[in-house]
Formats: C-alpha cells, sequence, structure tokens
C-alpha cells in the first residue's frame, strides 16, 4: 500500500491461526458465528459422548488407573508388569486414559501405538482376556458406571480383543 507521497507503507492486518483476518471474525454474520456454531456443535456432542456420560476426563482417568492397578496385583494377569518401574508404569496409564478419552468422544490427540503393535509379543490368552474382562466389570461397578454406559464399553473392548489376544 502507498500513502499520500508515494512511499511504501505498510499495514498490518491481524490474522487468526486459520488465515481469517480479524475483522472478518468480528464481523455480524461472519465467521465469527461459524466458529460458535462449530464450537456448540462441538461441545454438544462431546456431553452426549460415552466420554461425558463416563464422567469426562476425571471418571476416565480414574477407571483407568483403578483398572492397571487391580491389574498388576492379580495372580494371573500381574506377569505383565513384573520388573517395571514406576514411570514405566504410569506412562502406560497416562497412555491408556488418552487412548480412552479419544477413543470415546473426548478431546485428546492420541500419542501412543495402536493396540495391536502395543500388545504385539505378550502371548495375552483367552484366559488373560477373560480375567481381565472380569475386572473391567468390578472396577465399573465400584465406579458407579450405569448398564448402558457399561455395555458400550464393553462393546467397544469386544472390537479390540482379536488386535490384543494372540496367544
Ligand atoms: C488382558 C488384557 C491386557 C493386558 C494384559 C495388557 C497389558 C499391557 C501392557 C503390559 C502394556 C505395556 C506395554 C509396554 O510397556 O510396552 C500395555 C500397553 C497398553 N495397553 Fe494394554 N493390556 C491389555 C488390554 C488392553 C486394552 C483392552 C486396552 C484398551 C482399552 C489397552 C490399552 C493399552 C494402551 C493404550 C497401552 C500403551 C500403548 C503404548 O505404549 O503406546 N490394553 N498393555
Amino acid at each position: 500500500m502507498t500513502d499520500a507521497g508515494g512511499k511504501m507503507r505498510l499495514v498490518c492486518i491481524p490474522v487468526n491461526r486459520d488465515g481469517a483476518s480479524y475483522a472478518e471474525l468480528i464481523s455480524p454474520g461472519g465467521a465469527s458465528r461459524l466458529a460458535d456454531e462449530q464450537f456448540k456443535l462441538k461441545e454438544k456432542q462431546m456431553s452426549d459422548s460415552l466420554y461425558s456420560r463416563l464422567g469426562g476426563y476425571d471418571g476416565i482417568a480414574m477407571f483407568a488407573t483403578t483398572l492397571v492397578g487391580k491389574a498388576q496385583k492379580d495372580e494371573l494377569l500381574s506377569r505383565f508388569w513384573t520388573d517395571r518401574g514406576e514411570d514405566r508404569i504410569a506412562r502406560e496409564v497416562q497412555l491408556l486414559i488418552d487412548y480412552l478419552v479419544k477413543e470415546t468422544g473426548g478431546q485428546m490427540y492420541y500419542t501412543g501405538r495402536d493396540m495391536a503393535l502395543s500388545h504385539q509379543g505378550m502371548g495375552i490368552t483367552e484366559a488373560d482376556w477373560t480375567r481381565f474382562i472380569e475386572i473391567v466389570t468390578s472396577v465399573a461397578g465400584e465406579l458407579g458406571v450405569g448398564p448402558t454406559e457399561g455395555g458400550e464399553v464393553m462393546a467397544f473392548l469386544n472390537g479390540l480383543k482379536a488386535d490384543i489376544v494372540t496367544a
């Protein structure tokens, strides 16, 4: 842009992350309304989601922490966690939380590996899986997860079984 004297003049138009100018964002009926709608839609999807019905992040964190704690102490399953440092277990629990939050409809970017790769070579058997599901059921009961949500969790876990039970 040039000024009255014909010299070049820099004009700064603030631009948001998506490349829209703030002028556009605050214009009535413009992009701001669209962004609002999208935000409300995402909030609505989250509030109906299994994530939300399980108690959001805190509910899922409690569920995952209790589940892994019990599995580690279980007579049959404890062999999967022998000789592991506390930090390694804490990182695994955090990945489980992140995974469950993402898969149930929360806002999370899961940075772990997929289920087949994570459990490859561990030798998880049908009997291990049955015990794991028993623990899931008892933790869900302790935390007061309702029958509808419990059913949805079980259906979700069933879908993962073929990737995890390989022995
Ligand atoms: C009998 C059943 C299962 C056993 C014995 C088991 C055991 C384990 C163990 C020992 C690890 C740590 C691997 C490592 O440190 O490298 C792990 C990782 C993981 N497991 Fe499982 N698991 C079981 C089922 C499941 C299920 C049903 C889910 C999902 C709902 C799950 C999600 C994860 C995740 C997200 C990780 C971390 C992945 C990563 O390190 O990138 N596991 N599992």
